[in-house]
């Protein structure tokens, strides 16, 4: 029997709830065409989130393409430049010799040898002259706003892992062409989203960085409570089994609302159940999730300085005045400015979240591994 519960894959139909308000906006945002950027942790549903709104804004409007871009496997500007190029023909083209007609007509500066997929595919991908391209990237750049242009279409580009940009060899220059670009766009708008908050952030929010005000930038939360409950008991009656409130409230509690979490520990507790969820199944299944984690954990773990423990050690414990020399004491922590630097490095590495100056663990297993497990509290 097929399982009911979906996590690592993008949710659609009934494994996407809520996000009601979100889903709107965003459609609304790709039918005016006004550039969004969405920012939260990995694994909120950012990509769900898209492509749920892709596809009733395509749905209501028949000039509209949609064209989504991953950078997860992106590494330098190359890349970016063929994959964008790729996307773009395939999304505003029906056939593949439309696709093939289009590449011939919109290239004219630097043109790619055209590579046909065989198998009745219907693929076409692009082999640039890298050279020629970092001298040239400007009808690339380009290119959506001249084919929407040409054949009357509204183009929205989706740009995940936006992130992965700060690999390329000069970052910052390279959105400076971006954003030079895609702001004399009228029949383009752009929808940038990516996991790392800090550098979203930094690239949407800083006056000194070239998307400063490109557009909407919105931050995704994790879903609430009532939505995840109701979800996952239809889910479980769906599949002919049950689960009582109490167990139902604790997926959720113990995935503390995080999407793909929640929807892990009720897979995990469904596979346990026979007909109905207890309260027990989902203690075991939330035990056998941790031990399934704890290798992982303990690897993040062994990269971290004594600082950042013993700043981590004060956080789980609960401590509120950590900047108090009692809790430093305590702690061994050496100095506020060791605090600070602990702080800004485990932002960086995706372990901790600072929103609006409140501090939180992105992973609430791993929070729960370190004080169970590792702190043992
Ligand atoms: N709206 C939603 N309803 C239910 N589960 C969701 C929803 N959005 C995300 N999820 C869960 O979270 C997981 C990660 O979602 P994804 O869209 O890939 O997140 P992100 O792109 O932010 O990393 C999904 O596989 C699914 O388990
Ligand atoms: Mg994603």
């Amino acid at each position: 029997m097929e399982t009911p519960f979906v996590f690592g894959k993008i949710a659609t139909a009934e494994n996407f709830t809520d996000r009601e308000q979100e889903t709107a906006h965003l459609v609304s945002n790709f039918c005016s065409l006004i550039n969004t950027i969405i920012i939260s942790p990995r694994r909120w549903g950012k990509s769900s989130l898209v492509n749920k709104a892709s596809q009733l804004a395509v749905a209501d409007n028949r000039n509209l393409r949609i064209c989504r871009i991953d950078l997860f496997n992106v590494r330098n500007e190359g890349h970016f430049y063929t994959l964008l190029a790729e996307s773009v023909i395939k999304a505003t083209s029906s056939r593949l010799e439309e696709a093939v007609a289009s590449a011939k007509k919109f290239f004219s500066r630097v043109i790619p040898r055209i590579v046909v997929g065989t198998d009745n595919t219907n693929e076409i991908s692009f082999d640039f002259n890298w050279e020629e391209l970092k001298r040239n990237p400007d009808e690339i750049l380009d290119l959506a706003e001249n084919i929407a242009r040409d054949k009357k279409l509204k183009l929205v580009i989706c740009i995940d892992e936006f992130q992965n940009i700060e690999d390329f060899d000069d970052p910052l220059y390279f959105q400076k062409r971006l954003r030079s670009h895609w702001q004399l766009h009228h029949n383009v708008a752009y929808c940038l989203y990516g996991s790392k908050r800090h550098m979203m952030l930094d690239v949407s929010t800083n006056p000194q960085m070239p998307f400063y005000k490109f557009g909407d930038i919105f931050f995704l939360n994790k879903i609430k409570t009532e939505y995840l409950t109701e979800f996952i008991s239809d889910r479980f009656s769906a599949t002919d089994k049950s689960i009582n409130s109490d167990a139902c409230a604790k997926i959720v509690e113990l995935a503390d609302n995080h999407p793909y979490y929640t929807q892990q520990l009720a897979q995990l507790s469904w596979l346990r159940t026979g007909t109905n969820c207890t309260l027990e199944t989902v203690c075991q299944a939330h035990t056998a999730l941790v031990e399934q984690l704890s290798l992982l954990f303990i690897t993040i773990t062994e990269t971290l300085t004594t600082q950042q423990l013993n700043y981590l050690h004060a956080l789980i414990a609960g401590e509120t005045s950590i900047f108090s020399a009692d809790v430093m004491y305590k702690y061994r922590i050496t100095s506020t400015v060791a605090i600070s630097r602990s702080r800004k490095a485990l932002i960086e590495k995706d372990i901790l979240d600072n929103t609006a100056g409140k501090i939180s663990f992105q992973d609430p297993i791993y929070a729960y591994w370190l004080r169970h497990h590792y702190f043992a509290l």
